[in-house]
């Protein structure tokens, strides 16, 4: 069974896992950017290793956005609410405009798929800083972030930096420092250039990067060609607890040295 394999790693998995510097890399067949079956299998993997790394017990899973997680998300199933209780709990507030993506709808489809239950976080992303500062104080809000800062696990994405700027209403001048600052990723609201550095952040309520260093597990899922420069990047300064679930095509890319 798929459990068992995750116990051993095959030689390209610890290379990559090596190169990384993170504990562990998960690697499907092929590539995401022409196969689509690719996050299918993405999604069983994630499944079978959420399987394997969380306590039998009452769990807290973090879960960020993108179009990635929405789709390997709908792979999850019942087995993992066999012996523990499960909360999905959106890691960040709404991004406005592509619904069916954002956190809050993602942890409404992993409890569907699971049976477990979720939290929502309603409130714009992208904040002021006076209102950064009210909003976290506000009951609702500061208990979803409570449950966030006891995560047992975090479910993430790897975004091109481009890509996320224009997905959050970036102008051309926003568009221009970015490339500037050779911003190559983005995850958490941080724009990442290929030195792992922090070039830019935008402010958000949820989980924020630095504290990922406190979370037992981290699931980073990233696949295809295209997102082999910036899993790179990323890898850079991301928290050895990390367990990454990508293709051959973006293991290679990146084992190849490019
Ligand atoms: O918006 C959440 C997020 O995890 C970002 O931090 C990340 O850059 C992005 O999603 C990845 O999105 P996609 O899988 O669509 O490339």
């Amino acid at each position: 069974p798929i459990v068992d394999r995750l116990f051993n790693a095959s030689q390209a998995e610890v290379w990559l896992a090596q190169a990384l510097g993170i504990d562990r890399t998960i690697i499907v067949a092929g590539d995401a950017d022409l196969q689509s079956r690719v996050y299918d299998l993405a999604g069983e993997e994630l499944n079978s290793a959420l399987n394997l790394l969380l306590p039998l017990a009452d769990c807290i899973v973090t879960v960020m956005g993108g179009k990635t997680i929405a789709k390997v998300a709908k792979k999850l199933n019942r087995s993992l609410s066999e012996n523990r209780s499960l909360i999905f709990v959106p890691g960040r507030g709404a991004l406005g405009g592509r619904v069916n993506t954002e956190s809050n709808a993602v942890v409404q489809e992993m409890a569907r798929a699971t049976g477990g239950s979720y939290e929502s976080l309603f409130l714009p992303e992208h904040v002021s800083k006076d209102a950064y500062r009210s909003l976290v104080r506000d009951p609702e809000i500061s208990g979803v972030l409570q449950d966030i800062s006891q995560s047992d696990v975090v479910i993430h994405g790897i975004g091109l930096a481009s890509e996320m700027a224009r997905r959050r209403g970036y102008d051309s001048v926003a568009l221009a420092r970015l490339r500037e600052n050779k911003a190559v990723t983005e995850c958490f609201g941080c724009f990442f250039d290929e030195e792992g550095h922090v070039v830019e952040r935008i402010r958000q309520v949820g989980l924020q990067f630095e504290n990922l260093t406190n979370v037992p597990h981290i699931l980073a899922i990233a696949l295809g060609t295209r997102k082999a420069k910036a899993i790179k990047a990323y890898m850079r300064n991301a928290p050895h607890q990390t367990w990454l679930i990508t293709d051959e095509a973006a293991a290679n890319q990146i084992l190849n040295g490019s």
